[in-house]
């Protein structure tokens, strides 16, 4: 009996911690600096493409944060060839992401 209440207990716990991550509002927008200009990312477009599933990216492509991004490999595992979403490795792409005139003289990262 003594270990289903600690059961309980311990399961209510991670519960409320998961839902507390879930429950940080996720924003509108996010943009990121690069190099290359700043990169508006569309969060709740993203969202709503993946049927609110924030497991997609959360936490295995990102933590919930809005630090600057290190690289772009996260965009990359749907933004590919062949991928869900357009390639970030077709140059008529990079203005989709990029700021069309930071785009011009340009190399694939
Ligand atoms: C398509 C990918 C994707 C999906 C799906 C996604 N997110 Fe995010 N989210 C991101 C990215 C990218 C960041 C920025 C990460 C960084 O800067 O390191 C982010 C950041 C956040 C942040 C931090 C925002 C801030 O201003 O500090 C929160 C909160 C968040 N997401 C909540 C959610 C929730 C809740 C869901 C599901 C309803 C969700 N996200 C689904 C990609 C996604
Ligand atoms: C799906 C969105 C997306 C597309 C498409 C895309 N990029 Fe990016 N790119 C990013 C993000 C996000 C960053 C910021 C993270 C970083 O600096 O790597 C970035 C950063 C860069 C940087 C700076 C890298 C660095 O090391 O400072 C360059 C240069 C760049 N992109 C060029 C391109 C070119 C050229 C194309 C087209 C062939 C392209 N990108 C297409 C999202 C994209
Ligand atoms: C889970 C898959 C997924 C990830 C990860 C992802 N995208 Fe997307 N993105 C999509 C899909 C699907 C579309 C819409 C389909 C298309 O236009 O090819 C899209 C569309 C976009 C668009 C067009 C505007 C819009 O939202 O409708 C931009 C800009 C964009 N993504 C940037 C990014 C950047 C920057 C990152 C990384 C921070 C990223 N995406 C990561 C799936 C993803």
């Amino acid at each position: 009996m003594r270990h289903i209440v600690v059961f309980v207990a311990v399961f209510t716990m991670v519960g409320l911690a998961t839902g507390m991550a879930e429950d940080k509002k996720p924003p509108e927008k996010i943009s990121f600096p690069s190099r290359q200009g700043v990169v508006t990312f569309f969060h709740a477009k993203h969202i709503d493409r993946e049927s609110g599933d924030c497991t997609s990216c959360h936490d295995k492509l990102w933590q919930q944060t809005s630090e600057p991004l290190k690289n772009s490999q996260g965009c990359h595992t749907c933004h590919k060839p062949d991928g869900k979403a357009f390639s970030a490795r077709d140059r008529s792409n990079c203005v989709k992401c990029h700021p069309p005139d930071a785009t011009a003289a340009s190399k694939v990262p």
